[in-house]
């Protein structure tokens, strides 16, 4: 499972990008909102930096208006990918896309259905949210394996996001069910390298290391 960070925040992803960890960003408007940089300034400078996918999501909710911004978008880098709603308007858009070889992802997933129909428009990606479906009390890692299977059995190649991800068990959790990426907030990406027992062997090291010195 790759790892791809949840954020339009560029220290966020300069820092996570220097971990060598990095294979794409994802962001969304509400991510996007809480930036004072225009959008497209702020895609150019990710893009730089990334030279994997890099999610931008349409505002419009018709299709035409979503082609219209999908294709700016694109225009801005290569690895731009035209991230649009789990709607008919935004499978329209994703079918056409596809054929001008602009990849998509297609968000706001909640059930394997959802997922099917994406892939079959011709997505590069779903993104299931599994915080979300747990804050209503339904099983988000359940919709990725069943996701998973049902793309296995059927040798389907959209990757599967694992989106909405809100602590470290979800991304150990997601790999062992099968989702391709997960794409993280930073704060859960540091949370990953955080183990007691890490900590403590530093510490034993560098006092040995003192007590050598001392010698
Ligand atoms: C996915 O691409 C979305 O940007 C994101 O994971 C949504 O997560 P949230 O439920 O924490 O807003």
């Amino acid at each position: 499972m790759k790892f791809f960070i949840d954020t339009a925040n560029i220290d966020e992803i300069r820092e996570a990008h220097s971990w060598g960890i990095l294979s794409g960003v994802t962001t969304n408007p509400s991510l996007v909102a809480k930036e004072t940089i225009p959008f497209h300034d702020r895609l150019r400078e990710i893009t730089e930096l990334v030279s994997d996918s890099v999610s931008a999501e349409v505002i419009a909710l018709d299709a035409e208006g979503m082609i219209e911004e999908g294709r700016e978008l694109a225009k801005i880098a290569p690895n731009i990918t035209v991230k649009v709603p789990m709607t008919p308007e935004g499978l329209k858009a994703v079918a056409v896309f596809a054929k001008e070889g602009i990849k998509t992802n297609v968000t706001l997933i909640f059930s394997a259905n959802q997922a099917l129909m994406a892939a079959r428009a011709g997505a590069s990606y779903v993104s299931p949210f599994l915080g979300r479906l747990d804050d209503i009390g339904q099983d988000g890692l359940e919709l990725i394996e069943t996701i998973a299977d049902i793309f296995a059995i059927h040798g389907i190649e959209t990757e599967i996001i694992a989106a909405s991800i809100r602590h470290p068990q979800h991304i150990t959790a997601s790999a062992l069910k099968g989702a391709h990426i997960a794409t993280t907030p930073f704060k859960v990406l540091e949370q990953l390298f955080k183990h007691p027992l890490t900590d403590k062997g530093i510490e034993g090291f560098l006092a040995d290391w003192e007590k050598r010195k001392a010698k």
